[in-house]
């Protein structure tokens, strides 16, 4: 057999996307999935917006990834003028936003039996902060993008399927599937894209508190809850937060511009319907 020495079409903007510096903002880059994207690509040729609450935290991913590439700005996803300042901010200092990560999100029990006041309003956090407030950002990043632009939103398998006892989250991540399909539609004439990466359990303190939260619920071991959560994939053991952003990565270079509108599952096996 021969060896294909075909190569993958290239062209004037793909070439263009290599060569130039790119401005990429992430959401919740203070921990987790968002810091490990952070790192990963610090030695690559993009400018930095480092986003969260946690200010301080951020300072410290700055200084690791390198202050010339990068700059910390403080956003709360519930706040509408946080947002508005986060997007002028980062475009004053690196120019319209080249690829936005959209990855901050929270994640709490909201069970069906709970209808107190508390309740609700855990209802509506989880919901404004992992879809309104998203949406928000992404439509004002999305104004200025430039052709070979990419917005990422980091789902979840509860984009996929339901989970009991967590019923905002899973209608959130849901409804990040539904903005994926839309806005893919509607930014494809200005050759931009827009995809989800669907994780299942990733090792970070989200899966650790939502899994003692769990335990001390039902009375199991840390151990037990995990194993039991574990159990039900295919291949038996958390994502790490490298490899989501290895896949995130993946979309922002040329290998991702033929894919759009699509929700990619990152879930060990875990098969969608
Ligand atoms: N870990 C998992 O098992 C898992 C599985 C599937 C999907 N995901 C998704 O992956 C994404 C990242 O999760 P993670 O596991 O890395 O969680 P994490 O370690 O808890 O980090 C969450 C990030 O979101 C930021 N954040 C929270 N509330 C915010 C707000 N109101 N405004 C702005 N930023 C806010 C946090 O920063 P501050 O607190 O500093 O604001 C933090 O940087 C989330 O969207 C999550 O739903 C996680």
């Amino acid at each position: 057999m021969t060896q294909s020495t075909m190569k993958l079409p290239t062209n004037a903007l793909l070439d263009a996307m290599a060569s130039k510096t790119r401005h990429v903002f992430i959401t919740g880059a203070s921990r987790g999935i968002g810091e490990a994207t952070a790192r990963l690509l610090a030695d690559k040729n993009v400018h930095m917006t480092l986003a969260a609450r946690s200010y301080n935290r951020l300072l410290g991913v700055c200084m690791d990834v390198g202050v010339e590439k990068s700059h910390a700005v403080k956003l709360d996803l519930v706040e509408e003028q946080s947002i508005d300042d986060a997007i002028t901010t980062a475009e004053s200092k690196f120019g319209p936003i080249d690829v936005l990560i959209c990855n901050a999100g929270i994640h709490e029990d909201t069970p069906l039996s709970d209808v107190s006041a508390q309740g609700r309003a855990r209802f509506r956090r989880v919901i404004e902060v992992n879809l309104v407030g998203t949406y928000f950002l992404a439509q004002l990043a999305s104004l200025h993008m430039r052709p070979g632009g990419r917005i990422i939103f980091i789902g979840s398998v509860l984009s996929r399927v339901g989970a009991p006892q967590v019923n905002a989250y899973a209608a959130s991540k849901h409804a990040l599937m539904g903005l994926t399909r839309s806005m893919a539609l509607e930014l494809a004439p200005r050759n931009i894209r827009v995809n989800s990466v669907n994780p299942t359990w990733v090792d970070t303190d989200m899966a650790r508190a939502a899994i003692n939260r769990r335990a001390e619920k039902t009375g199991e071991s840390v151990s037990d809850v995990a194993a039991k959560y574990i159990g039900r994939q295919p291949i038996r053991r958390m994502v790490k937060p490298l490899e989501v952003a290895s896949y995130i990565e993946f979309l922002m270079g040329p290998g991702g511009d033929a894919i759009t509108g699509q929700g990619i599952d990152i879930s060990c096996g875990m098969v969608s319907p």
